[in-house]
């Protein structure tokens, strides 16, 4: 599939952005099942929230919306893939044009606004997944959203829960998306506690197989936060079962030093010139929560050398899309081998030891 798509590139990357995401997402519907990645280095296994993944390194939200591909995706070598936002009705978001690549800088602008499918045919795809348990399953997230036009957003998530959380194996509250007015406001601690009571509820009351607990509920913030905000985030996330925190999604930023002709459009941007902001945030958030809960680490990730440092910031597990764009589905290999490397020349034996390492005192000779 790599090589297929070294072919393939400079093609794509021609065409405008929409049009080669739908006929990415198209050829990897079709690609055979005969290109299963080999396996795993033992050092990249790791257990978060009670579930095994075979590699930290994750499929970020927005590439699958509609739950159309995670099992090719998953082929690529992801440990695991989160598909969506899903909204609870289908809506078509924002006007095109609303995706732009900045190829000088490694970046994207998207101002998508939430297309979705909806919940209920995303919840038909999920729903023929292999039950837990069964080794052909993989891991996939899935990140709710709420619609344009709802003037309840607790509901939707409410919605969201009880429609795709009997076939998620992790769920995402994402509330930090720029494209839909209100959205990022949900993040503020008056309006955060009681949603996250809301849909903590519902996913309480999720039926399950037997012995198969809820799955765990993860918050997705902005990078545009200010340290009062972090804050108030990872005090309501400790106090309110939320399993976990996604840092970041897209800025509304704009680092200096942008390069291309679609550097002033609106919306979020992502790619390397995310990085260093989603990182800061990332290593701030490990500080506030004291290193209690598992944070993903998304923002920029073009490399292992990237995703080494997100997690020696805090990051249990990290995601990643934009470097997909430039750089392919090779690039999920060549993440897994450089970590691996990393992690053995640094003396941990698995990944889960590396996390936070930056926050620790070096140790010392005796
Ligand atoms: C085209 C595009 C669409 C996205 N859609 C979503 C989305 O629906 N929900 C979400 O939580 N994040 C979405 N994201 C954000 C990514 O999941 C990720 O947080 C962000 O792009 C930073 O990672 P990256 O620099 O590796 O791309 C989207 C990003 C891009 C580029």
């Amino acid at each position: 599939m790599s090589g297929f798509y070294d072919l393939v590139r400079p093609l794509l990357l021609r065409l405008p952005p929409e049009a080669a995401h739908r006929l990415t997402l198209r050829a990897l519907a079709l690609a055979p099942r005969r290109h299963a990645t080999p396996g795993d280095a033992p050092s990249l296994a790791t257990r978060v929230w009670g579930i095994d993944f075979p590699n930290p390194v994750g499929l970020a939200a927005g590439f699958d919306k509609d739950a159309e591909v995670f099992d090719p995706a998953l082929r690529l070598g992801f440990g695991f893939v989160e598909i969506g936002s899903v909204t609870p009705l289908p809506q078509p978001g924002n006007p095109r044009p609303r995706l732009f690549r900045l190829k000088g800088s490694a970046a994207v602008i998207n101002r998508l606004g939430f297309n979705s499918v909806g919940a209920a045919p995303a919840a038909s795809r999920l729903r023929l997944r292999p039950p837990p348990g069964d080794p052909g399953r993989g891991i996939v997230g899935v990140n709710l959203g709420k619609n344009r036009d709802s003037a309840d957003a607790a509901a939707d998530y409410v919605e969201g829960v009880r429609a795709l959380g009997p076939y998620a194996d992790y769920l995402v509250v994402n509330i930090s998306s720029p494209n839909t007015p209100g959205l990022r406001a949900l993040q503020m601690r008056a309006v955060l506690a009681p949603l996250l009571d809301a849909v903590e509820t519902a996913r309480r009351a999720l039926g399950r197989a037997p012995g198969v607990p809820p799955p765990p509920l993860l918050v997705k913030i902005a990078p545009d936060l200010s340290e009062e905000e972090r804050a108030d985030i990872a005090a309501v996330a400790l106090d309110h079962g939320v399993g976990g925190l996604i840092v970041s999604n897209t800025t509304v930023s704009r680092p200096p030093g942008l390069a291309g002709p679609h550097a002033g459009e609106a919306g979020g941007l992502s790619g390397r010139p995310l990085f260093a902001l989603s990182t800061a945030v990332l290593a701030d958030m490990y500080r506030l929560t004291g290193g209690r809960l598992p944070l993903v680490g998304v923002g920029g990730i073009a490399g292992g050398a990237d995703a080494y440092a997100k997690i020696r910031a805090g990051a249990s597990l990290v995601q990643l899309y934009t470097g997909l764009v430039y750089q392919g589905p090779g690039l999920v290999g060549a993440i897994k081998r450089d970590l691996a490397a990393a992690l053995a020349a640094d003396g941990f034996a698995h990944v889960a030891d590396a996390v936070g390492a930056d926050h620790r005192p070096p140790a010392t000779i005796p």
